[in-house]
């Protein structure tokens, strides 16, 4: 299912919560002070962090590969002058926005229709990847009643669930109001920041999902605590999110190549941002869950290729779509990353972007990430 950007969004980004509304929240808290202001890294400080600079990408040539295979060598200065302007008219006229401030949720992601429509991607791609379902978690059909989608995106999750189950709420939410509104009358969409305090009466929830918050959740153990309250007892949540380091198998992802930097970068981001993308890689669900109070934590680790170069057909799919999605707005993922937290320039961004694309076209590259599904059960 597709969706289109609903200006009628329930709240506006300034409508105050209501103690009262649909979802049967408890007293509002009191808004979150304003966001420090962002600096971003010095070069020294990239260096350490093993960032190459910004210019490094610029200067690089590149391998064009055209459609009959020939291949030609220029530099990606001059290749991507057109790209660069491109983007540039593309802020200047259309702009990349990001979602208006609530407290201090501050997102790395921009929320206009070029980056909802690679979101919408991306969820068909967590589809394939989880072999064609949308949650893992040992959910009984009768017993879902009540189910919240933190951080719901453009809601995708939200619809096709509530599709599959008729017969139970489902409420998404989010700090951008970036959800369609044409949808199932058993789906509402709320917006809210996840990093406070959450407001949900205790015991209500059935389900609780989250998905991709790399970078979005300050405090993963506080999120769960929030989600165990909010939990009925005997009710599942569930957390996907993927890392951001690429592997290969063989060492054809090599030191200093654009994908062997990408970590880097979003590591390094995360920090400034004081939202980690390190999720995986410190267990940051599991332990969470843990702490909170939920049982039979089950962890599912899966291997996501990018781009065509596995030999098993499915796996092949998987990583086309996993490129694809990235690519439909890989410089949406990388702007405020690159842009703001590293104080690289449009053109660096944009040279930075063809390198990757051409590293996840190239076949002789076996990249992949790990996917990580985490669920739980409140006892
Ligand atoms: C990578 S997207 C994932 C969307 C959706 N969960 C999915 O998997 O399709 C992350 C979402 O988190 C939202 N977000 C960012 N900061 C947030 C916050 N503090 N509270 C709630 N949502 C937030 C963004 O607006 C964005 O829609």
């Amino acid at each position: 299912m597709s969706s289109s950007q609903g200006p009628q969004s329930p709240k506006g980004p300034e409508s105050p919560k209501s103690p009262n509304s649909p979802g049967g929240k408890a007293a509002s808290p009191e808004p979150n002070p304003a966001p420090p202001a962002i600096v971003a890294l010095s070069a020294e400080e990239s260096r350490e962090a093993g960032i190459l600079p910004g210019a490094h990408w610029t200067e690089q040539p590149i391998e064009q590969v055209d459609d009959d295979g020939a291949s030609t060598i220029g530099s990606v200065a001059s290749t991507t002058a057109s790209l660069t302007s491109s983007i540039f008219e593309y802020r200047t006229v259309h702009g990349r926005t990001y979602h208006g401030d609530i407290g201090n949720a501050e997102s790395w992601e921009p929320n206009d229709q070029r980056h909802v429509d690679s979101m919408d991607i991306m969820h068909h791609t967590f589809m394939l990847s989880l072999g064609d379902k949308l949650f893992l978690s040992p959910l009984e059909k009768q017993k879902i009643h009540k189910v919240l989608d933190i951080g719901t995106g453009t809601g995708i999750w939200a619809i096709d669930f509530a599709d599959e189950f008729p017969n139970a709420e489902v409420i998404g939410t989010d700090v951008s109001p970036i959800q369609p509104f044409w949808i199932p009358p058993n789906v509402k969409f709320e917006l809210d920041d996840c990093n406070r305090e959450w407001t949900w009466n205790e015991d209500s929830f059935d389900f609780i999902h989250l998905r991709l918050l790399i970078g979005v959740v300050s405090d993963w153990s506080n999120v769960f605590r929030n989600a165990f309250r909010c939990a009925r007892p005997g009710g599942y949540v569930e957390s996907l999110v993927t890392s951001t380091y690429f592997h290969s198998d063989d060492g054809t992802v090599k030191k200093g190549s654009a994908l062997e930097q990408w970590h880097n970068i979003f590591w390094e981001g995360g920090k400034k941002l004081g939202r980690t993308f390190r999720v995986i890689e410190d267990d940051l669900q599991k332990k969470a869950m843990e702490e909170a109070g939920f049982v039979d934590i089950t962890v599912n680790d899966i291997k996501i290729p990018v781009g065509t170069w596995p030999e098993d057909k499915r796996l092949a799919e998987i990583g086309l779509w996993w490129k694809m999605a990235a690519e439909s707005d890989l410089e949406g993922y990388l702007n405020y990353l690159c842009n703001v937290l590293l104080g690289w320039t449009s053109q660096e961004t944009a040279a930075y972007c063809a390198h990757v694309k051409k590293e996840w076209a190239d076949t002789n590259i076996h990249s992949y990430f790990w996917l990580r599904v985490v669920y739980g059960r409140k006892p």
